[in-house]
């Protein structure tokens, strides 16, 4: 187990854009002392469209990023990395504990709905790998586990259109694919980071009976629990220091990441990094 030497060293967290904020802010809501440092590899997006080689290799290059930082635990805030990259990542770093999304999400779903069918909205490449299939069966034997690629969804969310006609048509035409034949689902897994800015929509198709479940919360739980239990958590009260790094569209990343955290944020607050 890791012992730290300097606990306000930050928490590095990196997504292929700004869908991972979403993690961060719940990270911030659960530890708000932690200092954070989050990287948009916003070049690059999407990550959900690539071939396992190359998410592979943008991992480890974000990764490589973070720690020129010095951070005590990194937090893979994607879905689509953290199905391509948590073990190799986990065995590059050790011994600095590494976290990523797919797990918490689907301990989430099983928790929500035991035994219960579950319908994965993910990217492409989350879907091609089964990542929250084998997840879920590993917990759950019982669950049944379809996946469903949504990339629109990504650029939904990406432009900030996360209600009206246009979100609502394409997210049934999702619904609706997924859901023929035998399949209903009791829960809905956001399976990707960009999606939960997309909940309300996606809940209100669905309907009151499914639960709508994303990783946001369970990763940030399991943060604290993983700092807590190796006394790595922040010593001071005060809040902790945010710095935001994007590869690309400083003031894009600003005006959406804005959304995505809830506060308004300046280009100033984004620095450009190469990779
Ligand atoms: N944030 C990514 C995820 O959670 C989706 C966006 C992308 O394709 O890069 O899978």
């Amino acid at each position: 187990m890791t012992t730290y030497d300097n606990t306000s060293l930050p928490i590095g967290i990196f997504d292929s854009g700004v869908g991972g904020l979403t993690v961060l802010q719940a990270i911030r809501d659960e530890l708000p002392s932690e200092n954070l440092i989050y990287l948009g590899d916003t070049a690059r997006l999407p990550y959900g469209t690539k071939s396992p080689a190359s998410i592979a290799r943008y991992a480890a290059q974000a990764t490589a990023k973070l720690l020129e930082h010095d951070i005590k635990m990194l937090v893979i805030a994607c879905n689509t990395a953290s199905a391509v990259a948590l073990e190799s990542l986990q065995e590059q770093m050790h011994p600095v504990p590494v976290i990523g999304v797919v797990v918490p999400g689907a301990l989430a779903a099983v928790a929500a709905r035991p035994g219960g069918a579950h319908l994965v909205l993910a990217t492409e490449a989350t879907v091609r790998l089964g990542a929250y299939g084998k997840a879920i069966s590993r917990h759950d034997p019982k669950a049944r586990v379809k996946e469903q690629a949504c990339e629109l969804l990504v650029a939904l969310a990406e432009e900030g259109w996360t209600n009206g006609d246009i979100a609502d048509s394409i997210v049934r035409r999702y619904l609706a694919d997924a859901e023929h034949g035998e399949f209903k689902a009791d829960s809905i897994i956001l399976g990707c980071t960009h999606f939960p800015l997309l909940r309300d929509v996606i809940s209100e198709i669905a309907g009151d009976d499914v639960a709508v479940v994303d990783s946001a919360g369970t990763t940030a739980s399991v943060v604290r629990e993983t700092l807590t239990a190796s006394g790595g958590l922040v010593a001071c009260n005060g809040r902790g220091k945010l710095k935001l790094l994007a590869t690309d569209g400083a003031m894009r990343f600003a005006r959406v990441g804005g959304q995505f955290l809830g506060e308004a944020l300046t280009v100033e607050d984004v620095q450009l990094v190469d990779l």
